[in-house]
């Protein structure tokens, strides 16, 4: 079992929503431009849910040379593939279809496969180095990607990389989920969070509850709106 102590994240907090995704996505694009100029490559995994929307239609303007951009996905809802709830269509439809990603760097999770045959397939994919970035957001019962509270969060590096993920708590119940540990195998690992909702998972996470969230967010950064702050 890993028991990484859980270190404080920094918290970088904005006015508001919008405020906040001009601000991410200036960073992310910076990121991506020395990732590239030092290693060729911007290897970023993105995080479902509404909350990133803003941040990915920012993104559509602000980065360059896409070529080298490779993009995953840290969890994926089992629906068909042109379904709009798809973590995958969401990225495409407010960004990925208006940039000149190679069509082979979009990783989408085959989660049309149904969750066990989807996480097999997806952990054959993902590249043996860290990941430069991982975007994550946060449920209000403090979970991240597809790790709920009360299941397995795979924190340990012997478990596998990608979670089937059954009867979670929020719809729909069969998902695929990056583990905690293979999440956490990044240079940096960003939480994005806005509005009132958030408020009191972040306060959980603030007063040290062992929550999905914590454990994989230890010594990660979180973005969020004066909103969802529950204040010092
Ligand atoms: C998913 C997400 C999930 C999401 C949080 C926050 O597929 O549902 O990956 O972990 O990030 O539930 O969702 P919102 O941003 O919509 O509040």
């Amino acid at each position: 079992m890993n028991t990484e102590a859980i270190r404080a994240p920094s918290w970088h907090i904005h006015p508001d929503a919008e405020a906040l995704a001009r601000h991410l996505a200036r960073a992310i694009a910076r990121m991506a431009d020395a990732a590239i100029a030092a290693r060729g490559a911007f290897h970023l995994v993105l995080a479902g849910g509404n909350t990133p929307q803003p941040v990915y239609a920012a993104l559509a303007s602000r980065g360059r040379r896409w070529d080298a951009w490779h993009i995953y996905h840290g969890d994926e809802r089992c629906l068909p593939p042109q379904a709009p709830q798809r973590n995958s269509q969401m990225a495409a439809s407010v960004w990925l279809q208006q940039v000149p990603i190679p069509r082979a760097q979009i990783h989408d999770i085959p989660a049309e496969m149904g969750a066990e045959a989807a996480a097999a397939a997806y952990a054959a994919i993902l590249p043996p180095q860290r990941f430069d970035l991982v975007l994550l957001g946060i449920g209000e019962d403090g979970h991240t990607a597809s790790l709920f509270p009360g299941q397995p969060w795979g924190l340990d590096p012997a478990t596998p990389a990608v979670l089937a993920v059954h009867n979670a708590p929020k719809a729909p119940a069969e998902r695929v989920s990056l583990s905690a540990w293979r999440l956490r195998r990044s240079r940096e690992l960003f939480f994005l969070a806005t509005g009132s909702g958030k408020r009191d998972a972040l306060a959980a996470w603030r007063r040290g509850e062992d929550l999905p969230a914590a454990r994989v967010g230890t010594g990660a950064t979180v973005w969020l709106d004066e909103a969802a702050w529950p204040g010092s």
